[in-house]
């Protein structure tokens, strides 16, 4: 590793603290937006969401927090998992009280952005929830701006399982609890994110009767103590999207499909 690649490292974790510290529920400006498009991903454009690229999003009217910017899934990334889930789904066929009318629930919106490219690409209903009010405001705004037909609510993800019973087999649920203590030095550990991943998909399962359903998550690209698999016990693992890596091993973003 080069002086450069160590000190753009080093850069860019002394950011991420502050996007996760005193800039938490901060409204970024359109500079700290390419900065962190830059630090993150290697150019200011590298931050896209909803399509629009950092550079953009000011004149856009989008904004962001902090917390939001470091926990976010950008376009590069979802697309490709949304294009992966449309082929996944276009060879099944749908099941369940309403088979062809499947939604998609992302149960811990931040952005909405990963709903939003799901729904686009599978054209099914997208109902998001969120429970900190400061990054439900600011989503709220930004799919207002982009005409996002996605219901979003300000709520416990336990609250809007319960007003959603399951329709069909091809619904979908994204899960992307907020990671805390489960980023430790040896990976992530999905046993220890907020809520725990397990309990989550528990809470899935409990809400759907035994209809199977699809799941996206988010990890990074150094899982601890197996907990990836052990979380998924009794699922199906379909697929993963790993982009490529823009910051040291451990740091970057993974996406996995199952058929829970
Ligand atoms: C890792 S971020 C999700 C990022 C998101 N996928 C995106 O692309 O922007 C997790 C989000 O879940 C929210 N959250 C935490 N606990 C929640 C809960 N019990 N129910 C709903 N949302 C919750 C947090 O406020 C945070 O915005």
């Amino acid at each position: 590793m080069t002086a450069t690649i160590d000190s753009t490292h080093a850069a860019y974790f002394a950011f991420r603290d502050r996007l996760l510290g005193e800039l938490r529920t901060t409204m970024l400006t359109g500079e700290q937006l390419c900065e962190a498009g830059r630090l993150i991903y290697g150019r200011p454009d590298g931050l896209s969401l909803y399509g629009i690229p950092a550079p953009d999003m000011t004149a856009k009217g989008i904004t962001l927090l902090g917390r939001t910017v470091i926990e976010c899934s950008i376009d590069a990334y979802t697309v490709p998992v949304a294009d992966a889930l449309a082929h996944i789904q276009a060879r099944a066929e749908p099941q369940g009280p309403d088979a062809n009318n499947p939604m998609i629930t992302d149960l811990f919106c931040g952005s909405g952005n990963f709903g939003h490219h799901l729904g686009r690409r599978l054209s099914h209903p997208v109902h998001a929830a969120e429970l900190d009010p400061a990054v439900h405001d600011a989503a709220r705004n930004n799919l207002d701006r982009i005409n996002s037909p996605i219901s979003l609510h300000l709520i416990d993800y336990r609250d809007l399982l319960g007003k959603l019973p399951a329709r069909s087999t091809h619904d979908t649920y994204v899960v992307e609890p907020p990671w805390g203590p489960a980023f430790t030095a040896d990976g992530l550990d999905l046993t220890r994110t907020s809520p725990p991943v397990p309990e989550i998909l528990d809470d899935i399962r409990r809400s759907r009767d035994g209809l199977p359903c699809y799941i996206a998550i988010k990890t990074n690209d150094q899982i601890a103590s197996n907990s990836l698999n052990r979380s998924f016990t009794g699922a199906h693992h379909l697929q993963s999207v790993t982009p490529t890596p823009t910051l040291p091993h451990g740091a970057n973003m993974d996406f996995h499909l199952y058929r829970l």
